[in-house]
C-alpha cells in the first residue's frame, strides 16, 4: 500500500485550547479519507497542518512521500487544498475565476485552455461560464471552488467541508466528480457534517476534542459498536418510546421516520427489554450516524463521570 498522506504524533494548541493532540493516521494512495466530528473537533487544524499552513507544536506530516516541514513548495505542487471558506472573486465571471487561479498557480496558455475546459464540462459548468461568482447557487459557487484548486492537477486533494449548507442533489452531484477524480488515481481527505457523504468514503475517521476516537471503513465501524441496535414498529410511536426509554439495559430510543431506533447494552436480551409491549422488533444493521452518535453519547457520559 502506497502511503499518500501520514499525520505522525500531530499536535497544535491555541492558547489554552488543545485543538489537535498526538494525531496519527494514514491515508493509502487512491483512498477517499472522511474526517468527521463535532464542531470545534480539530479537522481544520488537522488539514491546514497536512497542507502546511499551520506548523504543529509537535509532531510531523508526510505528504505525497515529503516532510511538510521541510519540503513545502514541492509540497504546495502536488496538493490541492479547498479551505472551509474558499476565496471566490464575487465579480469576477466563472471563467475569470479560473483565470486567476491559472496565473496563481501557473498554468497558462494551451495548456490552462484544455484543463478549463475539460474541468468545465465534468461539472457541467459549461453553460455559466459568464457568470459573475455571486451570482452562482451555493453548489455552483462549491464546483467553481473545487475547478480552482484542481488547475494544478493535484495527486492529493483535502478539502474543509466542502459541500456545506449545499441541497442534497448538488451535494450528490460533487460527490459523482470527485469519484471520476478518484477513478482517475486521485487521493481525497475531505471532512463532513453530513454522514451520508462519510458512507461514500473508504475510510473514515471521527475527531473529537483533537483525538481520533474512531477509525475504520464504514462497515468496520458498524460491525465494531457495542450497542445493539434494532428497528421498533408499533402503532403509537411516542407512547412506545416514552414506555421504553427507562427501562434497564436501553441506551436509547431515537424517533426514525415511521420507526424507532433501539439501542441496548450488548448483554441485555430485547425480549425482556419488550415485556409486554405490543410492537414488532427487528434486529437491524446500525447506519453510520447511529455509530457516531453512539461514540458522542460514550464520550459524554465517560466526561460526565
Ligand atoms: N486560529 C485560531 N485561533 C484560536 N483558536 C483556534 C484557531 N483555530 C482553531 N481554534 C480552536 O481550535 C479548536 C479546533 O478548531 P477547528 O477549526 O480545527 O475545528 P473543526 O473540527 O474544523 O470545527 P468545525 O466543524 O466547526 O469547522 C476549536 O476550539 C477552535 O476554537
Ligand atoms: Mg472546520
Amino acid at each position: 500500500m502506497a502511503v499518500a498522506v501520514q499525520a505522525v504524533s500531530l499536535s497544535r494548541r491555541f492558547g489554552a485550547v488543545e485543538a489537535v493532540r498526538e494525531l496519527s493516521f494514514e491515508v493509502a494512495t487512491g483512498e477517499v479519507f472522511g474526517l468527521v466530528g463535532p464542531d470545534g473537533a480539530g479537522k481544520t487544524t488537522t488539514l491546514r497542518m497536512l497542507c502546511g499552513l499551520l506548523d504543529p507544536d509537535q509532531g510531523r506530516a508526510v505528504v505525497a512521500g515529503m516532510d511538510v516541514a521541510r519540503r513545502l513548495d514541492d509540497v504546495k505542487d502536488a496538493i490541492g487544498y479547498m479551505a472551509q471558506k474558499f476565496g471566490l472573486y464575487g465579480d469576477l465571471t466563472v471563467e475569470e475565476n479560473l483565470d486567476f487561479y491559472g496565473d496563481l498557480f501557473n498554468v497558462v496558455g494551451k495548456q490552462r485552455e484544455e484543463l478549463k475546459q475539460r474541468l468545465l464540462k465534468m461539472t457541467r459548468m459549461e453553460p455559466f461560464r459568464a457568470r459573475p461568482a455571486a451570482k452562482l447557487s451555493g453548489g455552483m459557487k462549491q464546483k467553481l471552488s473545487l475547478m480552482c484548486t484542481l488547475l494544478h492537477r493535484p495527486q492529493i486533494l483535502f478539502l474543509d467541508e466542502p459541500t456545506n449548507g449545499v441541497d442534497p442533489v448538488s451535494r450528490r452531484d460533487f460527490w459523482l466528480i470527485l469519484e471520476e477524480l478518484v477513478r482517475d488515481g486521485m487521493t481525497v481527505v475531505v471532512s463532513t457534517a453530513y454522514l451520508d457523504e462519510a458512507e461514500r468514503c473508504h475510510r473514515i475517521g471521527m475527531m473529537d476534542a483533537g483525538k481520533m476516537v474512531l477509525l475504520g471503513t464504514p462497515a468496520e465501524l458498524k460491525a465494531a459498536m457495542p450497542e445493539k441496535c434494532y428497528s421498533v414498529k408499533s402503532a403509537n410511536l411516542r407512547a412506545t418510546k416514552h414506555a421504553l426509554e427507562h427501562r434497564p439495559g436501553v441506551v436509547d430510543v431515537e424517533l426514525n421516520g415511521a420507526e424507532l431506533h433501539l439501542f441496548l447494552m450488548p448483554n441485555a436480551a430485547v425480549l425482556d427489554v419488550l415485556g409486554d409491549l405490543d410492537v414488532q422488533a427487528e434486529r437491524i444493521t446500525p447506519a453510520l450516524e447511529d455509530v457516531l452518535i453512539a461514540e458522542v453519547r460514550r464520550l459524554g457520559s465517560k466526561a460526565a463521570a
